[in-house]
């Protein structure tokens, strides 16, 4: 990529961070009280993850948590955005908090905090406690209600430290791939089911913003994350805009049409019919669940391209977590999906600045007066120490150079962005491809749990340092 003529620099107070989940991260499963979440059941059940990998160990944060502040402030980060583990703090999903869960995540914050970096909490990535879906999960209302007591439990604990609250992470992702194409816990496979658990992630969105809202001071801000998708469709005929058009609804206004905006798009409410009645959607949800916002958060990684046509022999592809022959797009078989054209990360996603760009433009218009936060982008390389032990990981320095850029081109385009955070701090749990993606600005040798910073994360520092990105070949 050709180095821009002017110095791409940042406002001052823009926030450099970097993110992660917990069962990515903290190991620890069967400590202090916490019991399994669907992620614990899921990856041990065969042939849910590659090579059967669990997060049991993880990199074992929960033991390594001072070290690894240390390191982030050796990186210059700013800001650190981390998700607290439900079933750490609440085992049951119900009733009384487990004092030494919460605990470990105030310690966490206290240490952050004495180096000067802002914590920002995700209530929710992914992990329901398995009580809760043994009583039926996201798809039952019951879930919601619970989620609210949660929130309200974890906000009474840290709402005095932590300024920056995400409600969840990514619920297209719990509802879609989680209930939907099963590639994520619980693994259930039915497209009524993930449009009922859209839903009442909404309406655990909602109520928990008014439980945290309740019981924090009034200074805290409170967020969501959405990996909304930039939808393009393949070509401009009717037929194409009409598919992107209704994969849009289901990736994006599910959620921001409630959110924002305080109800369904009619078109999605149409194109699903045949899938569900809505019957779930009570009176009074949608007030609920439709509370002002104070920041929105945006997670990308690649655009997503479609066009109208037969569903393919090999079943419409599962946005990229993973293969299942069942769609995680309700009522959209006639949907097909396409590579987009260009280099690709390990994950086989295509490198795209120009999506983040269009994604952050577009909130922007939709939700006017709402700061973003880009609160996850990044890239999965097949990163290798040489003989002495560094690493070296241009591509991803590339690919951050690009999607910074982007951010900065919507700041300069007149969008309220404050902050971005890397996806992800240091390797980690990928998921349904367990250890294999190597997301981390920072090694992780697996074997000796060793952390050792790439020279992205050198890189990244500088930037963090200076508020403007260095050339490419900075940290080389
Ligand atoms: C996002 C998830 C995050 C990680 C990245 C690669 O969808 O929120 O946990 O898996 O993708």
């Amino acid at each position: 990529m050709p180095e821009p003529v002017t110095p791409v620099t940042f406002p001052p107070a823009f926030l450099w961070g970097a993110a992660t989940s917990a069962y990515q991260i903290e190991g620890a499963v069967r400590e202090d009280g916490r019991t399994p979440s669907i992620w614990d059941t899921f990856s041990h059940t065969p042939g849910k993850t590659a090579g059967g990998e669990t997060g049991d160990i993880a990199v074992e944060h929960y033991h390594r948590y001072r070290d690894d502040v240390a390191l982030m402030a050796e990186l210059g980060l700013t800001a650190y955005r981390f998700s607290i583990s439900w079933s750490r703090v609440q085992p049951t999903g119900r009733g009384p908090a487990v004092q030494r869960g919460l605990d470990f995540y105030r310690n966490l914050v206290d240490e952050l905090l004495a180096h000067g970096i802002k914590p920002a909490v995700t209530l929710y990535h992914w992990d329901l406690p398995q009580e809760l879906e043994d009583a039926g999960g996201w798809p039952e209302r019951d879930t919601a209600l619970r989620f609210a007591e949660y929130a309200q439990i974890v906000g009474d604990a840290l709402g005095d430290r932590v300024e920056q609250w995400i409600t969840l992470n990514e619920p297209w992702c719990s509802a879609f791939l989680g209930y939907g194409s099963g590639v994520h816990a619980p693994g259930r496979t039915d497209p009524a089911a993930s449009l009922r658990a859209a839903h009442h992630l909404n309406l655990a969105h909602g109520l928990g913003t008014s439980a945290l809202r309740a019981t924090m001071p009034a200074r805290n801000s409170v967020a969501v994350s959405l990996n909304s998708s930039v939808v393009r469709p393949l070509s401009q005929n009717p037929a194409d805009l009409a598919a992107a058009r209704r994969i849009d609804d289901l990736a994006n206004g599910v959620f921001h049409g409630p959110m924002l905006h305080g109800a369904y798009p009619e078109t999605l409410l149409a194109a699903t019919s045949s899938v569900t009645d809505w019957s779930y959607v009570l009176d009074g949800d949608l007030a609920a669940i439709n509370q002002p916002l104070d920041a929105l958060g945006l997670n990308y990684y690649t655009p997503t391209l479609v066009s109208a046509a037969a569903a393919s022999a090999d079943g419409p592809r599962a946005d990229g977590h993973g293969a299942s022959s069942f769609s995680p797009w309700p009522g959209a078989d006639d949907v097909a999906f396409h590579q987009t054209p260009g280099e690709r990360t390990e994950m086989g996603w295509t490198i795209d600045p120009t999506g983040l760009h269009d994604l952050i433009m577009r909130y922007s218009g939709e939700a006017p007066g709402l700061p973003l936060y880009v609160t996850e982008n990044g890239a999965a390389y097949d990163d290798k120490p040489d003989p002495d032990g560094r690493v070296h990981d241009p591509e991803r320095i590339a690919y951050l150079h690009g999607h910074l850029s982007a951010v900065r081109r919507a700041i300069t385009d007149g969008a309220d962005v404050r902050g971005y955070y890397l996806w992800s701090l240091m390797d980690n749990f990928e998921w349904a491809y367990g250890y294999g993606k190597r997301f981390g600005a920072v090694y992780v040798d697996y074997a000796t749990q060793a952390r050792t910073p790439k020279s992205s994360a050198l890189w990244y520092r500088q930037a963090a340092r200076t508020g403007t990105l260095p050339p490419v070949t900075a940290a080389e």
